[in-house]
């Protein structure tokens, strides 16, 4: 059985003495904080560590964030991944500097209204920069209570049932260290396989635990198969100068750089593709071309292998424009390309880029 307030007040103690030493636990300014909780989404704390030191460096407040620009902004990010984050970033800083003078709200439902807030970053900036009493349920805070109240599907009842449990638990004051707690003994302790109990501040109440049954609790989610698809890219060379293209704003990977190219078709072969995409795309007809290459890559929901071919033109003049460039193998690091492309890029590394 909890106890609210003498388990409330146990978990901030624990947290106090055993909380790990990150960048953005020390500070409370809710501009830093709202920028660390939305790196660490679906990305691992050390990941996130030199990208939060960056951005905080080069952007110290939303002000400078508002008057950036998307371009500048994604290089920063570039390599962490769920680049909506940043897209987000940047249309709620310029909301806030509009509309809010600059300051991150404090209120629940205008700052639950700005792009890239949902429950969970609403309650975990509020709670650790405004000491606010919302509760912060990611995945892991979720594995936590379903073992400690011994739930075990997580449906949205049950779910329900969860965030009922830690709001009631919620104390006065320390809010943001009660949150963040029960985020630390998700990530630290309570892991899927191996919890660490001996460890747990918790371990006395938790009802898995007692049974002796924390594997089974929550009961592993079906894994979905992830499909996989067969992607081509054009390494289009005039002299030194390579072609590069930018992504449309509102499609996955928006507004990061690429090789031009495509998505193979049912019962298409790679060659028909990357043809009949740069006629498309550039009304190049060529047939001649060499293939440099494959690599293999896997987003959160489906995985690529992404062929890359090489051929030469003579007329770069023919298209450059807003979302085009031609670039010298030096000015790669002056755009944000997405991780496969940057794996295109080791392949060329490791042959000759001339292929
Ligand atoms: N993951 C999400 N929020 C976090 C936080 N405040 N500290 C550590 N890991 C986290």
């Amino acid at each position: 059985m909890l106890t609210t307030n003498y388990t409330a007040q146990n978990l901030i103690e624990w947290y106090k003495k055993e909380k790990r030493d990150l960048p953005f636990r020390h500070t409370k300014n809710p501009y830093k904080i709202w920028i660390s909780e939305i790196m660490l989404q679906q990305t691992k704390v050390a990941t996130v560590i030199p990208y939060y030191k960056k951005w905080v460096y080069d952007y110290p407040s939303i002000k400078s964030v508002a008057e950036s620009n998307l371009d500048d902004l994604l290089k920063n990010w570039e390599g962490l991944g769920y680049y909506n984050r940043c897209r987000n970033i940047y249309s709620a800083a310029k909301i806030i500097l509009e509309k809010h003078g600059g300051l991150l709200p404090d209120d629940y439902r205008t700052i639950l209204s700005l792009p890239g807030f949902g429950e969970y970053t609403a309650g975990a900036v509020l709670s650790i920069a405004y000491d606010k009493p919302h509760i912060a349920i990611d995945g892991n805070v979720k594995r936590v209570i379903s073992r400690v109240i011994g739930i075990k599907n997580l449906t949205t009842k049950n779910i329900n049932r969860i965030k009922i449990t830690v709001q009631k638990l919620m104390p006065l004051k320390n809010c943001g260290d009660f949150n963040q707690a029960l985020i630390e003994i998700g990530a630290l302790i309570c892991s899927p396989k191996n919890p660490r109990c001996l460890k747990c501040p918790l371990s006395f109440s938790c009802k898995a635990k007692i049974l002796n049954k924390t594997h089974q609790y929550p009961a592993p989610k079906k894994k979905k198969i992830k499909p996989h698809y067969i992607y081509v890219a054009a390494l289009i060379w005039d002299g030194d100068y390579f072609l590069i293209r930018k992504r449309d704003n509102n499609v996955m990977l928006g507004g990061l750089w690429e090789f031009p190219g495509g998505r193979v078709q049912n019962k298409e072969s790679i060659e028909n593709t990357i043809e009949r995409e740069i006629e498309n795309q550039f009304r190049i007809n060529t047939t001649s071309y060499n293939e440099v290459g494959c690599i293999v890559h896997s987003y959160s929901h489906f995985s690529i292998s992404l062929h890359l071919f090489s051929f030469k033109i003579e007329s770069k003049n023919l298209f450059s424009g807003n979302k085009t460039r031609w670039i010298k193998r030096k000015q790669i690091n002056n755009f944000s390309f997405s991780k496969a492309n940057h794996k295109l890029f080791t392949l060329l590394n490791r042959k000759d880029w001339n292929v």
